[in-house]
């Protein structure tokens, strides 16, 4: 692949600028400028520099994000920056979307991906991929209620029952529960039906991704392709 080509596919603008970019000497491969657009390279492995950062090169983009709360999963937020706007501009470019959507206060893990078929698979309730999620609540957890949700309950906008794959109480008041659904603010209305209240919401895992514990809210970090996400929690970190 020609050098510029190559630019132009990782996001670095359109095919005229990635051009600019090279022959301004702004890229360098092996530390070295390289200010020949149609200089060819092997992109598979590849980590060339753009102003002095390294960028490897990625086919597909899968990104995972420690989400910070006060952030929206959309491109249009409407009362808080988005998740988008934490994301170098290349990736923006590449026109990476969220692997479903956290609620603006949710934190934890998010995923997202130029790679539709990838997000489909991913977010269809057809491949049962299990998120866990913690879940503060307001009252202290009962039997009970850990057994209304591993049962099923009743939400406003279907009239069958939604049910949780696990629950358990991590503690008094925090509530541990494995989804393989992602319906319009689940986790909250599923124990507001158990009759308690979500005060703070946190995905510790997607498929078989945990959330890593060095990533801090706001950071992310790239994966190497999807294989590791199949699978259930608790298993491949990345
Ligand atoms: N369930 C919710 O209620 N909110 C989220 O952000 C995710 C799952």
């Amino acid at each position: 692949m020609k050098l510029a080509q190559l630019l132009f596919s990782q996001g670095f603008g359109a095919r005229r600028e990635c051009e600019g970019l090279i022959l301004a000497g702004r890229v360098t491969l092996d530390g070295r400028v390289c200010d020949d657009p149609f200089h060819e390279v092997e992109p598979e492995g590849l980590v060339f520099g753009v102003d002095g950062k390294p960028w490897p090169y990625h086919e597909r983009a899968l990104i995972l994000m420690n989400k910070p709360a006060g952030h929206e999963c959309s491109q249009k937020p409407r009362m808080h920056p988005s998740v988008y706007s934490l994301l170098p501009a290349p990736l923006r470019r590449r026109d990476v979307q969220t692997v479903g959507r956290l609620d603006e206060d949710t934190t934890g893990l998010l995923l997202l991906t130029d790679d539709g078929a990838l997000i489909h698979k991913l977010t269809s309730p057809k491949h049962h991929v299990p998120k866990v999620y913690e879940a503060s609540c307001k009252h202290p957890i009962t039997e009970q209620q850990l057994a209304r949700l591993r049962e099923g309950v009743v939400l406003h906008d279907d009239p069958k029952p939604v049910r949780v794959e696990a629950a358990e109480a991590a503690s008094d008041h925090v509530l541990r529960l494995t989804l393989t659904q992602g319906k319009y603010h689940q986790v909250k209305r599923m124990v507001a039906a158990v009759s308690n209240r979500v005060e703070s919401l946190h995905r510790v895992a997607f498929g078989a991704l945990a959330l890593p514990a060095d990533l801090a809210p706001g950071q992310w970090r790239w994966l190497d392709g999807p294989e590791p996400i199949f699978g259930t929690p608790g298993g491949t970190r990345p």
